[in-house]
């Protein structure tokens, strides 16, 4: 939080008590488990360490629902690590956007090449029924916030690698793409914000994802990104939105994505 400090520095203070408290020197890939998403840690390989994120520097125990508040280093059968990060910090809680970001550098500094973030979000598309998972192919960030600070012009030109989309969709044909629209929250959007969102271009309406999307591209890692459509976005569907729902959308289709987050890791 001192404004003076590193980020940079922060993170790879971070990575390195990670490693001291996994024994696990480089992690390959990091996965950041939103809504619904939790079950894959199990299915990822063996739990090598769990850590209270609390313990680890710049990192607080998220107080959302819907998230473990834990670190997670896990051996994959072909003997890569992956680090799981179950602690989000979301742009809503005011912390500032390096707060929201150090999780993703952290995962960079740890040695991570390839960062898969995953959320759980609103669908603008009629025919998403809850509990379906969609590839984010693009993202618009309406935050009006940037994780990039001074004069650090980076492109994001398929900045949700189509090679790893390529990869997902070897394993599940049926997946769906959509462009995620990163809103501030915590509020749910009104349905003419909705509209708005679908005018310019966005399929999926969520609080978080696409500022640690930039942070990740900044620090060199191939994203990839999933979105578990817990409920209809305000307006498309009549219904009223509740957090209860969303989580109880993710607590339904939490065996069948996280076996397809796990497959898809697996293939990465
Ligand atoms: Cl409808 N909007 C946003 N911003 N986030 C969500 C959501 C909607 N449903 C789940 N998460």
């Amino acid at each position: 939080d001192d404004p003076a400090a590193d980020p940079f520095d922060v993170a790879r203070t971070a990575a390195a008590e990670i490693a001291a408290a996994t024994g696990v020197d480089r992690h390959d890939v990091a996965l950041t488990l939103g809504s619904g998403w939790g079950r894959a840690a199990d299915l990822l390989g063996e739990t090598v360490a769990e850590i209270p994120a609390s313990q680890v520097t710049g990192f607080s125990a998220s107080g959302v629902a819907g998230h473990t508040g834990s670190l997670r280093s896990i051996r994959l059968p072909d003997g890569r690590h992956a680090l799981v990060i179950g602690a989000r910090t979301h742009y809503y809680e005011g912390k500032g956007v390096r707060r929201v970001v150090h999780s993703v550098r952290t995962a960079a500094a740890a040695g991570a090449t390839t960062m898969v973030l995953t959320n759980g979000a609103g669908g603008i598309r009629e025919t998403w029924k809850p509990g379906t998972p969609v590839l984010i192919s693009d993202h618009i960030n309406l935050t009006a916030d940037s994780p990039l600070e001074g004069a650090t012009f980076i492109d994001l030109t398929d900045l949700y690698s189509r090679r790893l989309r390529d990869i997902a969709r070897s394993i599940d044909p049926s997946l769906d793409e959509g462009v995620y629209v990163q809103f501030r929250g915590p509020q749910y959007e009104t349905p003419a914000e909705v509209q708005m969102a679908k005018a310019v271009g966005g399929h999926i309406v969520g609080m978080s994802t696409a500022l640690e999307a930039i942070a990740a591209r900044q620090a060199g890692m191939e994203v990839l990104g999933f979105s578990l459509i817990t409920n209809l976005a305000a307006g498309i569907s009549a219904s009223p939105l509740s957090h209860a729902e969303v989580l109880q959308a993710g607590r339904d289709a939490e065996a069948v994505i996280g076996d397809l987050l796990a497959r898809v890791v697996e293939a990465l």
